[in-house]
């Protein structure tokens, strides 16, 4: 029986044939036969399905510079620079503190410099009693063997253990033990070709004309009736493709911003630098608080105050922290402080922006039912850690409706981690100073078999929404969601911090 190839293969047959050597490495041969390593191993494969060559894969150990030594390769080892540096100023003797000021090096890299010119016989030292001088010895300092084998590096940024000399073994060990390379694994894989393959004759085979792509013109003419078509092997990874790509994290938040659009909501923004007034006034959350403290709240100086609402709105605010206002509550009963509202801050929950909101829905004469989102970054003075960040982002909600109760808050909340791929979520009674009652949300992570927390909510207290004209049976469900949370789970991270580290590995891998 014939042998039919793709012409791309013969001609990979009839240069495997004028090797001298049996095994070939394949990213080399690619090179010098100017192709496309890809295109070399699919011929390879065709090779090997009818039996005339195979490719087998070995691991080798190869070396490079690390980032030390590779400016030593630019710069010269330390005792090449401190030689230098004597030649160039001419200097006869030195005292080594003299020699370690002139120098400017740092003292470790000094003394290991020092050390190998010594080594190199390049300089003497004197045990003179006013303190130890050193001196050039010689009249020329040629490259030392050392310096050769590091000049390898040069051309080949990477050197297979294998190829290095066994009397070069020593200035590998020198540089290794210098801690001035690393070693890499890599798998390499090496072509040959089999007995068959050695011994076919090319005259025996013939040129497999199969068509990979149709064009119109051949279905226009009908000339694909005769083509022989070549099959397509899916099972066969394609070249991957490296472009720009959207982070996945904004494709995250697309995928959130995208759910609430669908459930009828609308996006909001808010200001970064909030006032106290709305970041923790405005909110019920009386002027010593713990969580306004510098420890918990980033405050600014730099715009120092902000500018407040009108005069009436202060005036409800503050009648509310007071007296209760009109909001039937007896309020905090102390005395409200107009200039702590103005002070400055980076908001620490998007709560901030969900009140501003709330603020324009009486001024603005708007009816309800009103459904708001928001998600945005937020800033907490924390300590950071593996599972908490000092900027982060959250996603926060308001319904304002009539009569709407915590069932309708439960189902938002239910149906929104539905969507993201949570079936089952729990919530337990919490406590904010803003709502009442106060829902804590948990989601059930199948993988771990665990409950994780996920943020609060509940419906705003009178004394957050009368003030703005807001009033029974007109009500506010309200929640506020941890962002990177939920991303930990989507993207499998046992550590917040990798969110944002961005490594390239996992952005290649991740993003689409
Ligand atoms: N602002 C709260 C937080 O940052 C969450 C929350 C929002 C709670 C709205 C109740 C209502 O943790």
């Amino acid at each position: 029986m014939t042998i039919k190839l793709e012409k791309q293969t013969i001609n990979i047959l009839k240069e495997l044939k004028n090797k001298k050597t049996d095994l070939i490495v394949a990213s080399e041969f690619a090179n010098e036969l100017n192709i496309d390593y890809i295109v070399l191993m699919s011929a390879i494969n065709e090779l090997k399905k009818n039996t005339l060559g195979d490719f087998k894969e070995e691991i080798i150990n190869q070396i490079l510079l690390n980032k030390e030594g590779k400016f030593y390769l630019k710069n010269g080892l330390p005792e090449r620079q401190l030689l230098n540096i004597l030649l160039k100023e001419d200097i006869k003797e030195i005292t080594l503190q003299d020699f370690l000021k002139l120098s400017n090096f740092n003292k470790k890299l000094f003394y290991i410099g020092i050390s190998y010119m010594k080594k190199n016989k390049w300089i003497a030292q004197s045990n003179a009693s006013a303190g130890s001088k050193i001196f050039p010895i010689e009249e020329k300092y040629p490259e030392t063997e050392l310096e050769g084998f590091l000049m390898r590096f040069k051309t080949d940024t990477k050197v297979d253990y294998d190829k290095i000399l066994e009397k070069e073994k020593e200035f590998f060990d020198l540089l290794n033990k210098r801690q001035l390379i690393k070693k890499e694994k890599k798998i390499q894989r090496k072509i040959y070709l089999t007995e068959k393959g050695k011994k076919i004759s090319l005259s025996k085979i013939q040129e497999l004309k199969q068509v990979s792509k149709l064009t119109s013109e051949m279905i226009l003419s009908g000339s694909w009736k005769d083509c022989d078509l070549k099959p397509f092997d899916i099972s066969k990874p394609g070249p991957l493709l490296q472009s720009g790509k959207i982070h996945p994290m904004i494709n995250f938040i697309n995928e959130i911003r995208e759910i609430f659009l669908s459930m009828g909501f609308t996006e909001i923004r808010g200001p970064i630098v909030e006032s106290a007034f709305f970041n923790f006034d405005a909110l019920f959350q009386p002027q010593d608080h713990p969580a306004r403290e510098l420890h918990d709240t980033f405050y600014l100086n730099n715009p120092k105050e902000s500018k407040l609402p009108q005069k009436s709105s202060i005036q409800a605010i503050r009648d509310t922290h007071e007296n209760g206002g009109n909001s039937g509550s007896i309020g905090w009963g102390y005395n409200w402080d107009e200039d702590i509202a103005k002070k400055t801050l980076l908001r620490t929950h998007t709560t901030a922006t969900t009140i501003r909101r709330l603020s324009e829905y009486y001024k603005n004469n708007e009816k309800p039912p009103i459904k708001v989102f928001s998600i945005d970054r937020v800033f907490r003075n924390e300590k950071v850690d593996k599972s908490h960040l000092a900027e982060f982002t959250q996603i926060e909600g308001i319904v304002i409706d009539e009569n709407v109760t915590l069932c309708d808050l439960i189902g938002i909340i239910s149906e929104f981690y539905k969507k993201m791929g949570f079936e089952k979520i729990i919530t337990r009674p919490g406590f904010f100073p803003y709502t009442e009652p106060s829902m804590e949300i948990s989601v059930y992570y199948d993988k771990l078999g665990e409950w994780l927390e996920m943020g609060g909510s509940g419906i705003f207290r009178p004394e957050v929404t009368y003030p703005w004209g807001i009033k029974n049976p007109t009500r506010v469900l309200a929640w506020g969601l941890g962002l990177e949370r939920l991303a930990m789970l989507r993207f499998q991270r046992a550590d917040i911090r990798d969110l944002y580290i961005n490594p390239i590995k996992w952005l290649r891998e991740e993003s689409y």
